[in-house]
């Protein structure tokens, strides 16, 4: 069984910049009710940028800061939900993009906690021999599934992507993982694809008269956001709690919190509840927005390159969202 490391990574956001005050402009709010709910005031969307084009930018980044050559990496996994297209998938395009031939490649789906879930399954993948090397991306474009006439979602959203490489190691950095996932509140945060429209059901609706047709759902993002609200402040520093007694150290042994940036008042409710000074936590969400699958990564590439990160220093990951899914990560950085 071999220990695995961090060793890189990268990040890549869209050119375009788009303000509270541009959202003010085009439907009823204001950049006082989105600064003061969320602590969004900006957030990337795309134009001519494509998911795999965000992923790739994030790739050669992380690994130009690990040193490592496309070639060299087993296993590429992207966390998305929103890829380009269905087939092939975003990481089979990152790989062609790359030239990583020798990897094997699929994709993610754990919404929000998405990039979370993908580096656990890379860390598995490297302790138990599967690999040496992997390239872990979370990308996301919510920008084409909001519904850009709903104020209530389409302030939160921005489009983005981050990447991290691990790789096996004689010392361990990669300490352990609290995963969880609660089915029964699917519901707080959907987003349906298509209604099932086959030859077959429509004829089994049409010789079942008295039956309604399923009712169209909505193929945009909804949320109910007090729901999540407090899924987050509850699940997330119960799930760090989890993998701080697992590997027995406390929150006062942690350096850095790398949470999903969904919210100022998610981390800041987090932070309370562990007794925990809101300096030790990452924000970009002021600039980034609520990037999904992407958060945790692009937060942790810009804590890496601030130069605040120590050998030793313990970092905790930790995503959640839809689904309902959450899940936190324990690294010691060797640097
Ligand atoms: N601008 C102005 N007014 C607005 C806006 C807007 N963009 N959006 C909603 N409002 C209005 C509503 O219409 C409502 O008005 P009413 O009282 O006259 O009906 C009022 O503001 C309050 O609306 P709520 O939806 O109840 O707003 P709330 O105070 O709950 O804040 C928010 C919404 C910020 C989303 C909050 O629920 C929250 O923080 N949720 C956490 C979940 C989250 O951040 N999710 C992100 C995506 S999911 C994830 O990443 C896991």
């Amino acid at each position: 069984m071999s220990e695995v490391k961090l060793l890189g990574t990268g990040s890549c956001v869209p050119e375009k910049i788009v303000t509270n005050d541009d959202l003010a402009a085009m439907m009823d709010t204001s950049d006082e009710w989105i600064r003061t709910r969320t602590g969004i005031c900006q957030r990337r969307i795309v134009t001519e940028e494509t998911l795999t084009s965000l992923s790739v930018g994030a790739a050669q980044r992380a690994l130009e800061s690990a040193g490592i050559l496309a070639e060299s990496l087993d296993l590429i996994i992207v966390a998305t939900l929103t890829p380009d297209e269905p087939l092939p998938n975003a990481s089979c395009a990152v790989q062609k993009a790359l030239g990583a031939w020798n990897a094997c490649c699929f994709d993610l789906s754990a919404a929000c906690s998405g990039f979370v879930f993908a580096l656990h399954t890379a860390a598995m993948y490297i302790r138990g021999g599967a690999a040496k090397t992997a390239l872990v991306i979370g990308a996301e474009v919510l920008s084409k599934i909001i519904d850009w006439s709903d104020r209530k979602t389409c302030i939160l959203f921005g489009d983005g992507a981050g990447a991290a490489v691990l790789g096996a190691s004689d010392i361990p950095g990669f300490l352990g993982a609290a995963m969880g996932t609660d089915g029964a509140k699917g519901h707080t945060l959907t987003m349906h694809e298509r209604d099932i429209a086959n030859p077959f059901r429509t004829r089994w609706l049409s010789e079942h008269p008295v039956l309604e047709p399923a009712q169209s759902l909505s193929r945009f993002v909804y949320m109910d956001g007090q729901e999540v609200f407090k899924f987050a402040v509850k699940r997330v520093p119960e799930s760090i709690g989890q993998l701080l007694d697992q590997a027995g150290l406390t929150v006062a042994d942690i350096d850095h919190f790398v949470l999903h940036q969904a919210n100022y008042r998610i981390v800041e409710a987090v932070a309370r509840r562990l007794k925990v000074s809101m300096d030790k936590f990452i924000l970009n969400m002021d600039r980034y927005g609520n990037t999904s699958a992407a958060s945790v990564a692009i937060a942790l590439d810009e804590l890496m390159r601030s130069g605040s990160v120590q050998n030793g220093d313990y970092l905790v990951l930790s995503g959640f969202g839809g689904g309902l899914t959450w899940g936190s990560l324990l690294f010691k950085m060797i640097i």
